[in-house]
């Protein structure tokens, strides 16, 4: 008897593939605009088209009631202070919410609520759960040295918006300073890069 993928799939977080799903590929030129150093991202651009992160995507069926899931792994790396990250989306239908399960790396989760503006940073690693609550921003940054894979389960209806990111960008940054991934506010980090 063949199981079909809709049923049961069989992923590899080394290698951040599903068998039998399509993965899409985040190259840094799908990326202008999210680093807030323009600079850093065209000095990285000139060099090197690379593939900042991937994502599996399973979608078994569509409609209410129905999941889809997929399988994220971002790439070790920086664009200046910044560490490689995904875009980082809302949801079309704002009320859905999201759980991320932490398979292999080290990372953390920027969470920002559209309405009241609150920043939330969490540490993302191998077995941990992070529930992503409707209406709020979220964005993936690996901060170790190894690729850093998780599955994300949402909502069939969810959608994905981007444009809202790519339009005003999260408030603030996380930023590799002394070593250490710091959060800091966009426009406090923007100044520093003027001054150095
Ligand atoms: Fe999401």
């Amino acid at each position: 008897m063949t199981i079909p993928l809709e049923q049961l799939a069989h992923f590899d977080p080394l290698t951040g593939t599903v068998a039998g799903a399509a993965v899409t590929k985040r190259r840094l030129s799908d990326m202008r605009g999210f680093f807030a150093d323009e600079a850093a991202y065209e000095t990285a651009l000139a060099k090197d088209d690379t593939v900042l992160y991937t994502l599996a995507s399973v979608e078994p069926a569509q409609g209410e009631g129905q999941l889809y899931y997929g399988l994220g792994m971002i790439m070790p790396g920086h664009i200046g202070a910044e560490y490689f990250m995904t875009k980082g989306h809302y949801h079309a239908w704002r009320p859905a919410a999201e759980v991320y399960i932490g398979l292999s790396g080290e990372g953390l989760m920027l969470f920002e609520h559209e309405t009241s503006g609150e920043t939330r940073l969490l540490p993302f690693t191998a077995n941990s759960v992070i529930y992503v609550p409707g209406f709020t921003a979220h964005r993936t940054l690996n901060t170790g040295d190894v690729p850093l894979s998780y599955l994300g389960i949402y909502p069939a209806a969810a959608g994905h918006d981007y444009g809202a990111i790519a339009e005003r960008n999260f408030k603030k940054v996380v930023v590799a300073v002394d070593g250490q991934p710091t959060l800091m506010e966009r426009e406090a980090f923007l100044e520093k890069l003027e001054i150095r």
